[in-house]
């Protein structure tokens, strides 16, 4: 019989801090594809996969963690939700809140998250506040609520974010039967690249799982962990907050990571480092995907394609390696990005008369 994908946590119940008594708040997360990368790999004479991650229920990486987080809010008898966002986790918050019956509140910069996203959050009901300020701003407040008020926070400052989006590392694993030689991924907040490194490390060494005794390694070793960040939003690369982030790729346009430490551990434990690309480079890196790859992201999702190939561009990408890049989110969330040509200017689609002859005439195309 096919066998029904189940969701991150039935899938790696072992490996996560969940029961058999545990009532699962899922909508099918994880189980997304890795994808080949043809013109990557010809470019770079290293085989590269792209995890897509726009493939989850609400389009990015982000109901891996939330799935993990709305169980734990449902098991703390949690009523109501909050969180910060860029857009996707307030996505992902809205949409899981609703498959667990809890009320969910999303704090949004102002003017600064894709209509996809935001038309996300309404369409599952939850009250949206756009707060004047930046992401940063708004997690502050997001956690001074969680603290001081009866709403549960679902950042990934909870840990049981970190806990669901490790499994993106355990899926990789699985597929390739070992770990890559590098992963490539954009940094905003510094939960993922934390969660990954978290989930390879957990793979490579006996497990001691809460409820299936001590598990086997998996992999016989860890990638190094190469992270990129928007250059106008660079902390990590500045080594210190920035307070006026900007970039035209809102998702990660963030100044003060949550996750600081747990990504600086991950860059060095790992033996990687943490750089920025310019939004142009990102632009560049979405049309690749787009136009060569056959892979729709969004542009903050494409900071690790930008990332590689400036490295590439540089000498610094070795060849015979296996390298595997997450593109963290869906083209559809912000898809504006698609209709603008290298020169700034808008596409327009050609119109045509209702009539085949024209038609053909248009594509070229001569009776055969
Ligand atoms: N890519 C996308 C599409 C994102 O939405 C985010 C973060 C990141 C990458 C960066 O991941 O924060 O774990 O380093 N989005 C958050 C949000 C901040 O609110 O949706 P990170």
């Amino acid at each position: 019989m096919a066998h029904q994908w189940r969701g991150v946590i039935r899938e790696y119940a072992d490996r996560l801090p969940v029961t058999e008594a545990t009532k699962v708040i899922t909508l099918g997360e994880g189980g997304t594809p890795l994808v080949h990368a043809q013109k990557l790999s010809e470019l770079t004479g290293s085989t590269v996969y792209l995890k897509v991650e726009g493939m989850n229920p609400t389009g990015s990486f982000k109901d891996r963690g939330m799935t993990m987080a709305m169980t734990a809010a449902v098991e703390a008898g949690a009523k109501a939700v909050v969180c910060a966002s860029t857009g996707n986790t307030s996505a992902s918050a809205a949409a899981y809140a609703t498959a667990a019956g809890l009320k969910c509140a999303v704090l949004v910069p102002e003017g600064k998250i894709s209509m996809g996203k935001l038309s996300q959050a309404i369409a599952h009901g939850a009250t949206l506040l756009q707060v004047d300020g930046n992401f940063d701003n708004c997690l502050d407040i997001a956690r001074k609520l969680g603290e001081s008020y009866p709403v549960f926070l679902v950042n990934s400052v909870n840990p049981a974010r970190i806990q669901g989006q490790k499994t993106g590392a355990f899926e990789i694993v699985d597929a390739l039967g070992d770990a890559p030689d590098i992963h490539v991924l954009p940094v905003g907040n510094a939960g993922n690249i934390s969660a990954y490194w978290k989930g390879y490390k957990e793979y490579s060494a006996p497990f001691e799982s809460a409820t299936a005794g001590t598990l086997p390694a998996v992999s016989t070793k860890t990638p190094a962990m190469w992270g990129f960040q928007a250059a106008g939003a660079a902390p990590f690369v500045a080594g210190h907050p920035i307070t006026e982030p900007d970039t035209i790729a809102t998702a990660i346009r963030i100044g003060n990571p949550a996750s600081w430490d747990t990504a600086i551990a991950a860059r060095d434990e790992s033996g990687g480092f943490i750089d920025a690309v310019t939004d142009e480079e990102i632009l560049d890196a979405h049309r690749w995907l787009s136009a060569k790859e056959g892979v729709f992201v969004e542009p903050g999702s494409a900071a690790g394609v930008a990332g590689l190939i400036k490295k590439h561009a540089a000498g610094e990408v070795p060849s015979g390696k296996t390298i595997v890049i997450t593109v963290t989110g869906h083209g559809l969330k912000d898809p504006q990005w698609a209709l603008r040509t290298e020169d700034g200017s808008e596409v327009q689609p050609v119109k045509v008369p209702n009539d085949v002859v024209t038609v053909a005439a248009e594509l070229g195309l001569e009776e055969s």
